[in-house]
Order: C-alpha cells, then structure tokens, then sequence
C-alpha cells in the first residue's frame, strides 16, 4: 500500500502564549483518494488543524506527515514550496486577491509549484475550464475578484485550490456563504472535480447536511483531546 496522503501521529501543538488554545491528536491517518468530512464546533480547532496539515503552523511535537514528507524536516520556505505543490487550499476567508482578476487569482498558485505548472501547459486554457466546469459565466476571468458575488468568489477559491492537480485538497467551511440549493450545486461541482482529479479532500465545517457525501466523517472531538491551557 502507498503512503498515506495525510498522516498525524502524537500531535501536539498550542497557539503562543499563556493558556492559549492546544489541540493534542494522538493520530489521523487519510488514505490517498479519500474524502473527509471533520465536523465541530466554532472554535474547536477546525481551521487550526488544516493549518497544521498545509504546514502554516508547525506542532511543538508529534509528526504530520503530508504526502509522504514528514513537515517538521522542512524549513518555513521549504513549507511553502511543498504546500505549494501538493496541497490546493481554499480558505474560510477565500483569501483572493481582490483587485487582480478571477485569472490573476487562479493562476497564482503555479508561480511557486513547479510540478503544478508542469501538470499544466496551457494555464489560461486550464482556468477557463475550470471556470465553465465550476458554472462561472463566460468572461469572468478578466473580471476583478471584488466584483463577483460572494457564492462566484467561492468558486474561483475552488479553481484557484484544484489548478494544477494538486494530490490533496483541504477546504474550511467553502459553502458557508450559500443557501441550501447553491450549496448543493457548489458540492456537485466540487466532488465532480475531486472524481475527475482522483485528489484527497479533507473538509471541515460544523454543517452535518453534507455528510453522506464524503467516505468519513469524524468529529474533531473524535479527533482531538484539548491540549493542555
Ligand atoms: N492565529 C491565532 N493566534 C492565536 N490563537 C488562535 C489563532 N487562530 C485561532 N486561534 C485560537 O484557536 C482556537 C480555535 O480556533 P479555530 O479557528 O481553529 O477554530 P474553528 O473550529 O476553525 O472555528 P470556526 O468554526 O469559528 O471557524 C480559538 O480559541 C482561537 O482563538
Ligand atoms: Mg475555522
């Protein structure tokens, strides 16, 4: 069997300072190809986590493992080349670029992932099908992000994170800006994607409707024991 996608062992990591949030996770393994729904509560350490997994954040002990390379034996730089090329993000705040455009945005993950360019000759050809596929009206990609709609912006979030093929797709809470009918939507396209690509999906949120979608859904008090104050 191949490596693991993701792989925590013994974690513990705690924000800095004094009684600061810790989370403590003995272990979390997802296989590659696998799609993970980890539900919690505000607060209980679901974006902390990802940030953990895309190596933005580094445990004090414990291994996490992404794609085979345990984080701790990298360098911050040597961090971001590697989420850079492996990991697709799309983050709770979206985090776009809001005066470049939905191209500017999409296409700038390949500047720093050398094996994500290569898995992409034709990147303008690459963003204009992932705009169609994800249901982004033509001639979006020379609009600026800030003029889109919040549910548009999610979807350039999604372009942005599965350009290039990234193996492993993490998401924080992608639909909490849609109704109930353009969530649906959203995670049909998604998953479509994630099919098409065979990536790795690690989604968290604190909304259990979009379970029976996903391979395994954990809880993170399932996951984690709170570290200690
Ligand atoms: N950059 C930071 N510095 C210090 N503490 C932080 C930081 N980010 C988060 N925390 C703390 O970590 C705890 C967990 O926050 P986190 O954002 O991981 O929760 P969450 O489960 O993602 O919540 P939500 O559902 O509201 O997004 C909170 O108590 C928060 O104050
Ligand atoms: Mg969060």
């Amino acid at each position: 069997m191949g490596a693991a996608a993701i792989d925590l062992h013994g974690v513990a990591f705690h924000w800095p300072g004094r009684g600061a949030f810790g989370l403590s996770i003995p272990s979390l393994t997802v296989a590659p190809g696998e799609t993970v729904l980890l539900l919690g509560d505000s607060g209980s350490g679901k974006s902390t986590l990802l940030s953990l997994i895309c190596g933005t954040v580094v445990a004090q002990s414990g291994t996490v493992a992404v794609a085979g390379t345990d984080l701790a034996g990298l360098s911050g730089a040597g961090r971001d080349r590697h989420r850079a090329d492996h990991v697709g993000v799309i983050f709770q705040q979206f985090n776009l670029l809001p005066f470049g455009t939905v191209q500017d945005n999409i296409l700038l993950p390949l500047r720093f992932a050398p094996n994500r360019r290569q898995r992409c000759p034709d990147p303008r050809k690459t963003a204009a099908q992932l705009c169609a596929a994800l249901g982004l009206p033509d001639g979006v990609l020379v609009q600026r992000a800030a003029s889109l709609s919040v549910g548009q912006q999610q979807r350039v979030a999604v372009a942005r994170a599965l350009i290039g093929q990234p193996p492993i797709l993490v998401a924080d809470e992608p639909t909490s800006a849609l109704d109930e009918t353009s969530q649906a939507q959203f995670l049909d396209l998604l998953f479509g994607q994630v099919a098409a690509q065979g990536s790795t999906l690690v989604m968290v949120s604190h909304d259990p409707r979009m379970a029976p979608r996903f391979d395994r859904v954990l809880s993170m008090a399932d996951v984690i024991q709170k570290g200690a104050a």
